[in-house]
């Protein structure tokens, strides 16, 4: 590996419109401090071009802990009895909503664990009164769920759907999930992208026995897929978990993955997700918006629930109130010399016309 070789190899990563899979593997592999800034500052500078220099901002409600699944690296997984559960009302819902929409932040990400008892038609009545109410694009995360509940959502007015693969490789995902099967989660995502959802989708970085190869099987998953929002996380050991004397995710991995995949996705929306920030002394956002990233989702889940949502253990901002979060992004932007973008930051692969109301 050399300097030159390295920047031969971004060029062409960036320029081919099927990627080749070794060299993908080979910009994940560096170790040498100036090449793998060279891969941060090449991301950084395709950021810039196709996304620009904004950060956008989504406000987070995670409004239940409840979960069917047994995910073997989650604190939320149903054999964790340690755990008290809750589930939010409505109107605490609501609530939060309105702390986002009086800090100027023009998307809400409900989210929740994978729940059995979750009444499709309850969200339908909350994102009806969300799209009525205000002026806001809504991203629902409840996962594996029927193509009819999907579409009743999508009337109902969600723009949005996360659903994350964790891993694209079939044997590391059903040693994981032993229970779920990787199949059903990708028809899960065809079926959302039918519907004229924007789709989200990312892995976790760190994974036992995880390859370079398989990350960069994830990227080109994510590229082939026209992934609209990419979020890319270390894995961090939850003591309650079958994984919780594994070894955490390493935040340099977890920057290259983000910048190949910018560089690759070029204009999808790439978050510094709060699993990132959550690693290490520092705060790894910060690195990860000069590798790539330029969304922050600031957490308004209730501060009496906010520590309940425990997917793994030091999760940042738990301790902050709501709105917290949005000041001190408003400083983290400062320090890079970018701003914060209070538009509502739509996908921007998708044409004007399908999403446009
Ligand atoms: N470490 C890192 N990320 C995790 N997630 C769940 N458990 C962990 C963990 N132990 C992530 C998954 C999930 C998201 C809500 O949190 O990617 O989709
Ligand atoms: Fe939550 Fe800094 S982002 S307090």
């Amino acid at each position: 590996m050399s300097i030159q070789n390295t920047k031969y190899v971004l060029e062409k990563v960036y320029a081919s419109e099927i990627p080749n899979r070794n060299d993908i593997a080979y910009l994940l592999a560096l170790q040498d401090q100036q090449e793998t800034e060279e891969l941060f500052d090449f991301a950084d500078e395709v950021r810039r071009k196709f996304v620009g220099d904004g950060i956008l901002l989504r406000g987070i409600v995670e409004f239940s802990n409840y979960c069917r699944n047994t995910c073997s690296y989650c604190g939320l997984n149903k054999y964790n009895k340690a755990l008290q559960r809750y589930r939010l009302t409505k109107d605490e819902i609501i609530g939060s909503i309105e702390d986002i929409v009086s800090d100027g932040i023009k998307t809400v990400v409900l989210q929740s664990g994978e729940e059995d008892d979750l009444s499709a038609l309850w969200l339908k009545e909350l994102i009806e009164e969300v799209k009525a109410s205000f002026d806001i694009a809504v991203t629902l995360s409840v996962g594996e769920r029927s193509f009819e509940e999907y579409r009743m959502w999508k009337k109902a007015g969600a723009d949005r759907y996360l659903l994350k693969i964790e891993t694209s490789d079939k044997t590391n995902y059903q040693s994981l999930h032993p229970e779920m099967d990787l199949e059903n989660r990708l028809s899960c995502l065809r079926d959302l992208k039918r519907l004229g959802y924007q789709t989200g989708s990312g892995c976790i970085v760190g994974l036992k026995g995880q390859t370079v190869e398989a990350l960069a099987n994830d990227i080109l998953f994510f590229a082939a897929e026209e992934i609209d929002m990419i979020g890319i996380g270390p894995f961090i050991p939850h003591q309650s978990t079958l994984l919780g004397s594994e070894k955490k995710g390493d935040l340099k991995m977890v920057l290259k993955v983000l910048a190949v995949t910018r560089i690759i996705t070029k204009n999808t929306h790439l978050p510094a997700t709060t699993a990132t920030g959550s690693l290490g002394a520092g705060d790894g956002r910060m690195p990860a918006l000069k590798a790539g990233a330029n969304v922050l989702m600031p957490n308004y889940t209730p501060l009496e629930y906010k520590k309940l949502y425990e997917i793994y253990p030091g999760k940042r901002c738990v301790d902050e109130p709501a709105g917290a979060c949005s000041v001190c992004m408003e400083a983290m932007a400062a320090v890079l010399g970018r701003n914060i973008d209070y538009s509502i930051g739509h996908s921007l692969k998708i044409r004007d016309s399908e999403w446009v109301t």
